[in-house]
């Protein structure tokens, strides 16, 4: 049932029962963070382009938010049941349109289209999810994808195509782990009905060396800064390693691991595309592979940007420190923290509806409804805003005889522009709470 329309970006959609988006994340679809100049996005952007050079590599950097169900979930080979489909997770216009969740939601339409033997699409992604300083409903990635057609390589012959491609890739002297066997029988088979071994090897050969060649300009340029700003940095030899992974539209599929500042960090994922979506997008005799990074991760990383709420913010303190940078990357250098405002936890404890059964996971049935803790983020940054700065679950308890569940959520307020007042900060509690019971039909504790 359509209730009404709603315009993004000049265009009107019906919405319907289904519709969840928040006037919030609503006004951050025309923001494209990705294409301001001299916002670290854009910059980050940048940099990973230019080690995908035209004319092989075309870039989309416009595409709108609003996709169908089926070209980010159906065309990518997610079945019906999949969690990521839930309302509770993904931001729906109607049961048919959303707001993609990831880039990968472009595949079939720029393999059906055969414009070029490459592609990267950056662009807005939006999800439902917990708050704190790494999480935002709204972020940014990149996609990648390269193919080569048996219709159109010498001979037919794709392995020798791809590695006569490989050839004329640079090379790096960066430490690569790949200590897992290519293909996995149930995860990542060999697409036997679509090509040999030989020829997926090649194509995996040739998008490792592409990735391992991008996350060495982007880590090599992250030491460099961090190094030039502080002299205690420990600049260590960069690693990487390939770790098996699953993507329903990818098979074999990893993802890449790189070890910065003492940690393994995953920065991507990608993997053979799978052959359904060539067919389905009428090019049958084309096969490739497909990678995905997130481009707000890499960006904290490589400017040092302790909270990914500073991306959205206008203040002048923020984006003056990145201005010239995207003429010269050469001038990339760290963000410097400015005055830092402190922070204000309150406790919100309830209990959930008697008629709440736990249903395993963060899922309660809820008046015969789902609910689900990313409801509750929701709700504390529609009232909060960019105010809010992290929520945890503190606690939660069942009553020994009546078995009722109650939980307990530690909310952490705190501006990144200036000093909150007591005043502010308890109303703001205290409008959270009354949503939280108005919404969920929760009784506050
Ligand atoms: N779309 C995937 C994600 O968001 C990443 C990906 C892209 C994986 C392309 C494989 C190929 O997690």
């Amino acid at each position: 049932k359509v209730t009404s329309n709603i315009t993004i970006n000049g265009k009107a959609f019906p919405r319907d029962s289904w519709f969840n988006v928040p006037d919030k994340v609503l006004a951050h679809t025309s923001r494209k963070l990705h294409l301001q100049k001299d916002h670290p996005i854009s910059i980050t952007r940048q940099i990973l382009e230019s080690k995908f050079p035209g004319p092989t590599y075309h870039y989309h950097n416009d595409f709108d938010p609003v996709v169908s169900t089926y070209e980010n979930f159906d065309s990518l080979g997610f079945p019906p049941d999949h969690p990521g489909r839930a309302r509770s997770d993904t931001y729906y216009i109607n049961k048919d349109t959303l707001l993609r969740t990831h880039t990968s939601a472009h595949e079939a339409q720029l393999f059906g289209a055969r414009a070029s033997p490459g592609y990267l699409v950056s662009a807005d992604v939006y999800r439902r999810d917990e708050v704190d300083r790494s999480h935002y409903p709204v972020f940014h990635q990149m996609e990648g994808a390269r193919v080569w057609d048996r219709a159109t390589v010498p001979n037919g012959d794709i392995a020798a195509a791809v590695y006569a491609d490989l050839a004329k890739l640079p090379t790096h002297d960066i430490e690569v782990e790949d200590p897992h066997p290519p293909f996995h029988a149930e995860r990542n088979p060999l697409q036997t009905d679509h090509h040999s071994a030989a020829e997926a090897e090649a194509i995996a050969a040739h998008l490792k060396r592409s990735l391992e060649l991008m996350v060495v300009e982007v880590f090599s340029r992250a030491q460099a800064a961090a190094r030039l700003q502080d002299p205690d940095f420990v600049d260590e030899p960069l690693r990487v390693r390939w770790v098996e992974a699953y993507f329903p539209f990818t098979s074999p599929s990893w993802e890449l691991e790189v070890y910065y500042a003492g940690d393994w960090l995953e920065v991507l994922g990608c993997g053979v595309s799978k052959q359904e979506l060539h067919i389905n997008a009428g090019a049958p005799s084309q096969l490739g592979w497909a990678f995905g990074i997130g481009l707000d991760r890499i960006a904290m990383l490589l400017f040092q940007i302790p909270d990914i709420r500073l991306f959205w913010s206008s203040d002048a303190r923020f984006l003056d420190q990145f201005a010239g940078v995207s003429g010269d990357l050469s001038k990339l250098k760290l963000f410097v923290p400015f005055s830092r405002h402190p922070s204000c936890y309150k406790d919100v404890s309830f209990w959930l509806p008697s008629t709440s059964s736990a249903a395993g996971g963060n899922d309660m049935a809820v008046r015969g409804q789902n609910f689900h803790e990313n409801d509750v983020m929701e709700i504390i940054r529609e009232v909060a805003g960019d105010t809010v700065e992290d929520v945890t679950l503190a606690d939660q308890y069942s009553h020994p005889t009546t078995g009722r569940k109650s939980m307990c959520y530690r909310i952490s307020y705190r501006s990144l522009e200036r000093t909150l007042t007591n005043k502010e900060t308890n109303d703001m509690h205290l409008r959270v709470k009354a949503l939280l019971a108005a919404r969920l039909g929760v009784m506050i504790r």
